[in-house]
């Protein structure tokens, strides 16, 4: 491995590590935030039902295609493909290239929603939530976060900056260390608010439109969401997993640590809906409120239970924290790619990219109300919305395309095989990968395409 090539921050130092550093990436808002507005956006258990068949179907298959091509290259995703394609080693990097400017999209509007979390965690601590808040005054003041454009601006700046000193600090140290204790303790107070959301008054409602489906709502445009967010959920898309997968010692099979992140995972997605949708019935707010969902529903269970004000801030803590684990592998894939294929010093490549997302950031965050013009800036969507969709989920979906087509045509699914060291299945997971992801992904993006309605 040359010099401009290795990864100056090592590799992950055991194999627990590397798994709660992936899951870190793939647990963040994604599960909080996104899972729970898009499936309420889109009715409920219906496309609970098809999001779950995507993970196992696709999401699974290109985690390990994506671990496997890390791996076996030890490169950012552009040099990934450079290292692996047999033919001429050019037409294919641009495939790591879409990766790394998705990586910089999503970077971008991430850090607008996890500066609002900032936002909130300063509520909870000064005492905002600590008595009755009815739906109104909770939307009140989620209005008042999102509209302010100081606030916007500065907590994603805040946010970005957060990210940008831990990735300066390198992979594995910070982020393993870090992971190991804080996804557990988050973990269990998702459990506690659970069970407390599960016991309010009129919350078997929201059970109910979590688990029984109707499929009469699945509409196309509800499906490609399904798609997007089993990638967008699972991190996957964008190269985030091959730049996590060149980190990962040469000896850890990869099967057992690539299903054991897409469970926890989707553990942690339905979980927060467990928390969500029974709030939000108790209180009888709509679940189609779209991106405010999350944040306007859960100050309703912190006030109904002891110790609120407590667990409140633990909360939003916590989801800061684990929306940073994210942020920090967004970053992380666009840093590698100016360190690895351009040769920047490691310090630069932070402090320059920081610098650009922000200024991609700001009309992203001013979208929310603080400015009119960005509020409906094209095809009747926010640019912050459209910003999710377009890096999200088109662009995740298109490189999950050509990543499945490139390990199981280009490289050939025998040689990911062999560097998966041993994976149960395989000739199943070969088959996935060959056929039924491309046929899945391109079916769904072409239909999206013909009927056109999905912006
Ligand atoms: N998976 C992360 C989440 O659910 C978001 C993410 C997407 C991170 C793509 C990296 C790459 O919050």
């Amino acid at each position: 491995m040359s010099a401009t090539s290795a990864p100056p921050s090592g590799k992950f130092g055991s194999r627990i590590g590397f798994i709660l550093a992936a899951a870190g990436s793939a647990i963040g808002l994604g599960n909080i935030w996104r899972f729970p507005y898009t499936t309420g956006e889109y009715g409920g258990a219906a496309f609970v039902l098809v999001y779950l068949g995507f993970v196992v179907l696709i999401g699974v298959p290109v985690l390990l295609a994506e671990l496997s091509i890390g791996r076996a290259s030890g490169k950012n995703p552009v040099g990934a493909f450079r290292e692996l394609d047999p033919g001429t080693g050019k037409g294919w990097t641009w495939v790591g290239g879409l990766g790394v400017v998705t990586g910089f999209g999503i970077l971008s509007f991430y850090s607008v929603i996890a500066g609002w979390t900032l936002s909130y965690l300063g509520r909870a601590l000064s005492g905002t939530f600590a008595s009755t808040v009815s739906p109104e005054e909770s939307g009140r003041i989620f209005g008042e976060i999102i509209s302010s454009p100081l606030e916007t601006v500065g907590m994603a700046a805040a946010f970005l900056l957060l990210t940008a000193v831990v990735v300066r600090g390198g992979v594995s140290g910070g982020i393993e260390r870090a992971s190991k204790v804080l996804m557990p303790v988050f973990f269990v107070i998702l459990v506690v608010l659970a069970a407390r959301a599960l016991t309010l008054p009129g919350g078997g409602e929201g059970l109910r439109f979590l688990f029984s489906p109707d499929f009469s709502k699945l509409s196309g445009e509800a499906v490609m969401s399904a798609l997007g967010q089993a990638l967008f959920s699972l991190s996957l898309g964008m190269g985030a997993m091959i730049t996590y997968g060149s980190y990962l010692e040469k000896k850890e099979g990869l099967g057992m640590a690539g299903v054991s992140v897409a469970v926890f995972d989707t553990g942690i997605a339905i979980l927060a809906g467990l928390i969500i949708f029974p709030a939000l019935f108790s209180v009888g707010a709509k679940p189609s409120a779209g991106p405010g969902l999350v944040f306007v529903a859960m100050p309703a269970i912190f006030h109904s239970m002891p110790l609120g004000q407590a667990f409140g801030a633990a909360f939003y803590a916590l989801l800061a924290v684990a929306a940073l684990t994210s942020t920090i592998s967004l970053l992380e894939v666009v840093v590698a790619y100016f360190v690895g294929e351009r040769g920047w010093k490691r310090e630069r490549a932070v402090w320059a990219v920081t610098g650009a997302c922000l200024l991609l950031a700001i009309p992203s965050a001013l979208s929310q109300g603080a400015v009119d013009g960005l509020g409906k800036f094209a095809f009747e969507q926010s640019f912050l919305d459209l910003m999710n969709i377009i890096f999200g989920n088109v662009s995740l979906s298109l490189g999950a395309l050509l990543i499945a087509l490139f390990a199981g045509w280009r490289w050939g699914a025998q040689k990911a095989l062999d560097e998966m060291n041993g994976l149960p299945l395989g000739g199943v997971w070969a088959l996935a990968i060959k056929v039924l992801c491309p046929i899945a992904i391109g079916g769904v993006m072409i239909y999206i395409l013909v009927t056109g309605n999905f912006f």
